[in-house]
């Protein structure tokens, strides 16, 4: 059995229904693996496949095909589930519920102590900076409000593992750095690992360390973000470099920058990085950085979509 926190193998779901004939593949063949510890970003435009996949992790579906695993457990189990804090894509809060009331609710529903569940729900509405809302019935509450009781209520029983869909939409970005920080807290701290899916590319690339992409049922990238995102090219810059020494620098790179008394210089990844360092002193500079600059998120998610999209242009041209 797999100690991941959370693994597929093949898992796949078709939605059909009784009152139609058509039938959506909505996932098509999913094996991952969710390393303990880490921050998984699910990614995916619209209509991909992500919230399918949690429901399926979190026991909420049944696959068509394949399986998966939470803690080495089928997710039907119970006892895996115990350790799960899910926040779903939709927010479930009871509108005429407090958020204390929703949140003992739920504590009570996890079995948690009745002192120490009352010590937790101080703690989890400070955390997600409802304090001061606590008492308000949640049908008066903004969107964002309810995304972040959703999250309280995710926290709540201090689960080994998260699995949020979507935790930053309705957020304003004040809101989206709170959560933000709050989720990597909890990922250090307290070491749980974190699979959640996201369209917010630039909080995805803050806080993963693994990403998925997913196009139509398909998952097209996965790996280590800072694998994903390899190496562009590397600049080497420095203040004060003579005039001989730039001369001789700048045929060993692509293009050369200068900016007041600083002059850089952009890289190849394979070139032979030291030996430019080394010029940049032997010339006289001062102050010598060197710096990777690699994909962003988003560029690399783009091209992936795009590059998914053209492969399945010219699948279906070759089929006609
Ligand atoms: N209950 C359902 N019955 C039939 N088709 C469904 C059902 N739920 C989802 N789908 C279809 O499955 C596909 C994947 O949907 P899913 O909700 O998993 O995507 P998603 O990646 O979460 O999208 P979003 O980013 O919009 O939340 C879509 O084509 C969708 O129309
Ligand atoms: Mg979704």
């Amino acid at each position: 059995m797999s100690e991941y926190p959370v693994r597929t193998e093949h898992l796949g779901k078709t939605y059909s229904s009784w009152f139609s004939s058509r039938a959506t593949e909505a996932l098509a063949d999913l094996t991952i693996e969710v390393p303990e510890g880490s921050v998984f970003g699910f990614l995916g435009p619209n209509g991909a496949g992500k919230t399918t996949t949690i429901n399926m992790l979190i026991g909420l579906l049944k696959p068509t095909r394949g399986q998966a695993w939470l803690m080495g457990r089928s997710p039907m189990d119970g006892q895996a589930r115990e350790h799960v804090g899910y926040m779903p894509e939709v927010p479930t809060v009871y509108p005429h519920m407090t958020a204390v009331e929703f949140l003992d609710m739920m504590g009570q529903l996890s079995h948690i102590e009745t002192t120490r569940l009352k010590a937790r729900i101080d703690e989890v509405i400070s955390e997600v900076g409802l304090k001061g809302k606590e008492n308000i019935p949640s049908i008066e509450f903004s969107k964002g409000m309810k995304q972040r009781l959703e999250l309280a209520q995710a926290i709540l029983a201090e689960p080994k593992l998260l699995i949020l869909d979507e935790p930053f939409s309705g957020l304003d970005p004040i809101g989206r750095k709170d959560i933000r920080d709050l989720i990597v807290r909890y990922n250090k701290e307290r070491k749980i690992t974190v699979f959640f899916s996201s369209h917010i590319l630039a909080d995805t690339e803050i806080m993963c360390d693994w990403v998925g992409i997913l196009n139509h049922g398909k998952l097209e990238a996965l790996g280590m973000l800072e694998e994903l995102l390899e190496v562009q090219n590397i600049e080497i810059s420095g203040k004060n470099l003579r005039p001989e020494g730039m001369m001789f620098i700048e045929k060993m790179g692509d293009h050369t920058v200068k900016n007041g008394d600083v002059f850089s210089i952009f890289l190849k990844p394979n070139t032979a990085t030291e030996r430019v360092e080394q010029l940049f002193h032997k010339y006289g500079a001062s102050d010598v950085k060197v710096k990777k600059h690699c994909k962003s998120l988003e560029e690399f998610f783009l091209q992936t979509v795009k590059d998914a999209s053209l492969s399945k242009d010219e699948e279906a041209a070759e089929t006609t």
